[in-house]
């Protein structure tokens, strides 16, 4: 029989050794099928933070964090961020292919047909303090989702999870919209079905009923092409969570729930709102070798935020992209006395020390999505606390097509990590009269 690709492991003391599978990839780095080495070797493996460990296969999305390379579905994210738009995106990270006419007139109907909110969600919403950060309400009013919608959740039947699917793509631009205007005092607004998917979302959140309003084209390709870049990225930390709840056989919405917690964390998607807070924390120019110097002491825990990734030793191709975006928009908006100007002068001059600075090539710390992201979404009027909800609106569209790939993935069953165990040995009870 062909034994095809194997590797090794061999045990030193005991001399026993295991050969293991490697299981070929279409693009990247192959993978060693482990799952013989505790029965044959006895051993568990050991990878905090899965640095090096491959939890699925997908077809979805593709990094080469070396070479800088990021694709959906095979297409290049440079294509897709010039010449598609969100929805297609979303279309294309769900079935794999990009629509035909028909398809996307399909697509886009049933989206629409979805667009609203429960009026019973929007009272829930107002039980939220006012100050409540739109993340928080976000977590809960998506979980909470499941508790209206019945019909969808049997994961085992595909209507229900293509229904589900549509819903929560459909929905989260209201709710986040929603979420928005509670924590202002305005007046929830609803959305206008002939308006694209960005438009409309950008009309719930600005619009007030007594003055007619539309976004800006220019304010409206810079978030379409925010919510392209940010609509999927391989198994980061808020997808293996959706990944994780999901293979519970959790509800949808409790998954995408779960995820949308995981983004909050500021070392993943709330980087674009700390990476501001520090920008804006750095009154001047000539500050930042103290916080250059600041994110390379050991003992200090301030990081650069928006720089380094786990995967991109290189530069994040959506930085390039949002950075460019960047200076187009401030450039159309208002020019050199743009308020955000400086703003972008201190993230351009950040970027220019860091990357001449030995810690931060040694370490391969290159600006990620996030550097840029927070100036364009500060420039469209987005207030910081909203930063991650407009993650999470497009990261949406990546959870729902990763958790619906899961369901339908024969090699997956209950995500249960092992671990390396540094506790107490055995030990008897001693009742409370007879301890010290
Ligand atoms: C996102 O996974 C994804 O795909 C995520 C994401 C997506 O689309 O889903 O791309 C979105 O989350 C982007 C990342 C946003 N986060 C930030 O910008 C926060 C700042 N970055 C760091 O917290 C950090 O770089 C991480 C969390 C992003 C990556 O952490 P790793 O891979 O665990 O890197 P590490 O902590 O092992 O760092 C290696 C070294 C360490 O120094 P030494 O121990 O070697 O001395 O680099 C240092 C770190 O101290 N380092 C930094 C740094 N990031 C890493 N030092 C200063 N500033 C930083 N930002």
């Amino acid at each position: 029989m062909n034994k095809g690709h194997t590797v090794t492991l061999t045990d030193n003391v005991s001399g026993k050794s295991v050969e293991c599978e490697v299981m070929e990839s279409v693009l990247g780095r192959s993978v060693i099928n482990i799952q013989s080495v505790p029965s044959e070797l006895g051993f568990f493996t050991h990878d905090p933070g899965f640095a090096s460990t491959s939890s699925c296969t997908s077809s979805i999305t593709y990094i080469d964090g070396r070479q800088g390379v990021l694709l959906y579905r095979g297409y290049p994210i440079e294509q897709l961020a010039e010449r598609s738009n969100f929805l297609e995106v979303v279309y294309l990270l769900l079935h794999g292919e990009l629509p035909s006419k028909a398809q996307w007139n399909a697509f886009n109907g049933k989206i629409r047909q979805h667009s609203m909110v429960h009026e019973s969600i929007r009272r829930f919403i107002s039980g939220y303090h006012h100050d409540a950060h739109p993340m928080g309400m976000l977590v809960g009013i998506v979980g909470a989702l499941s508790t209206f919608y019945h019909d969808t959740l049997d994961i085992n039947d595909p209507d229900h999870r293509a229904l589900a699917a549509i819903r929560m793509i459909a929905k989260v631009p209201a709710i986040a919209a929603d979420c928005y205007k509670f924590g202002i005092g305005q007046p929830f607004m609803y959305p206008i079905n002939s308006l694209g998917y960005v438009q409309n979302f950008l009309q719930m959140m600005f619009a007030v009923r007594a003055e007619p309003y539309l976004p800006s084209p220019v304010a409206e390709r810079a978030l379409e092409l925010m919510m392209i870049l940010h609509a999927d990225h391989e198994q980061n930390a808020s997808t293996s969570t959706v990944r994780l709840a999901g293979s519970s056989g959790a509800n949808p919405y409790a998954c995408i729930s779960a995820g949308m917690a995981t983004l909050w964390g500021p070392a993943h998607g709330g980087a674009n709102e700390a990476v501001v807070q520090m920008l804006r924390n750095i009154s001047s120019p000539d500050e930042i070798p103290k916080y250059v110097a600041r994110a390379k002491d050991r003992d200090d825990p301030f990081r650069l935020m928006g720089f380094g990734h786990r995967v991109y030793k290189n530069i994040d191709p959506r930085a390039k992209i949002i950075r460019q975006a960047c200076h187009d928009l401030l450039e159309d908006l208002e020019g050199a006395d743009q308020p955000l100007q400086p703003l972008f002068e201190t993230a351009l001059r950040l970027e220019e020390i860091a990357l001449n600075d030995e810690y931060f090539i040694e370490r391969n710390l290159y600006p990620n999505v996030d550097f840029y992201s927070g100036i364009i979404l500060s420039a469209l009027g987005i207030p910081l606390n909203m930063f991650t909800v407009i993650f999470a609106i497009a990261r949406t569209a990546g959870w729902v097509a990763q958790w619906m790939e899961l369901q339908e993935d024969s090699e997956q069953r209950i995500g249960r990590p092992q671990q390396r165990y540094v506790g107490q040995p055995l030990r008897e009870y001693v009742p409370m009269e007879d301890r010290g």
